[in-house]
């Protein structure tokens, strides 16, 4: 039995798109909506209750377009709203903390891992909880990096500004004797050049959850009897809540030109629109 009902995905912005990538490449076959909120990017500043309200909302309307399955594709979402999504939605909802954190915990060999993250995730605790849970005997370093998400929502994920910072924060990981550094906030797989080049060769393991999350995301279908079998699906439908400005840019980094044009949807009748002019 194919379920050719399609994956609901979402993020505040850009940042999903590297776990949308991975889901397109590993699961051909399903149908993927992806919705970025650019009404309220960014959510890393936010309080933890209004992140939760907008993620809420926005699975409800993924379930209303008759998702199969839910992925927050954004770990401020999922360390604010996963619990309570899955206690009020019946469709399987699935984070990104959980796999980053798992897979984490297997690469590293002297039990030190750092998260770089957005002030939400660092303030949650949920990395640490995850990585704990998953082994309590490793050392989890948690850092707050909140700019680089403006930066790479602009499309400056290789310039200057992202290097120094960067070269700032590799330090004082590396200093910490890290073996293991998980990119704790989606957005951050487009810094993965820079991050490279700025270790210059010192030893550390890179884990990115859009890959983990995508894996999580196959094993959950298939053991749900919801994968979609046969053909290739068509290019997946992308959805925004306020006009995009780069979006598109970062799509055809990822995707080539094989991505459609963003429709945008009123989902907050009544919201502050503040955040639009992003
Ligand atoms: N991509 C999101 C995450 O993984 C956060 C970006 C934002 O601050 O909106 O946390």
């Amino acid at each position: 039995m194919s379920d050719t009902r399609p994956i609901g995905v979402f993020d505040s912005g850009v940042g999903g798109l590297t776990v949308l990538h991975q889901l397109h490449t590993r699961l051909p076959a399903e149908r993927l909506i992806y919705l970025a909120d650019l009404a309220h990017f960014p959510y890393g500043p936010r309080y933890q209750h209004e992140v939760r309200d907008y993620a809420l909302a926005i699975i409800e309307h993924l379930v209303g377009l008759d998702t199969k399955l839910v992925v927050v594709a954004c770990n401020t979402a999922t360390a604010a709203a996963l619990n309570l999504a899955r206690e009020r939605f019946d469709v399987p909802v699935v984070g990104v903390i959980a796999p980053g954190a798992q897979a984490a915990v297997e690469a590293t060999h002297n039990r030190r891992v750092a998260v770089i993250s957005t002030e939400g995730t660092r303030a949650s605790q949920e990395y640490v909880h995850a990585i704990k849970e998953a082994n309590p005997g490793v050392g989890v370093l948690g850092v707050a990096v909140p700019e680089l998400v403006d930066i790479i929502e602009a499309g400056e994920a290789s310039g200057p500004r992202a290097e120094a910072i960067l070269a700032g924060v590799l330090d004082e990981i590396t200093g910490w004797g890290a073996d293991t550094l998980v990119l704790g906030c989606t957005h951050y797989p487009l810094l993965r050049p820079t991050i490279e080049r700025v270790l210059d060769g010192r030893p550390m393991t890179v884990v990115d959850s859009a890959e983990t999350t995508a894996g999580r995301v196959e094993r959950i279908l298939a053991a749900n009897r919801l994968a979609a079998s046969g053909d290739v699906a068509p290019a997946p439908q992308l959805l925004v809540t306020a006009e995009p400005r780069r979006f598109s840019d970062t799509a055809e980094l990822l995707f080539g030109d094989a991505l459609p044009q963003p429709t945008v949807v009123a989902l907050w009748a009544s919201a502050d629109l503040s955040g639009a002019a992003r």
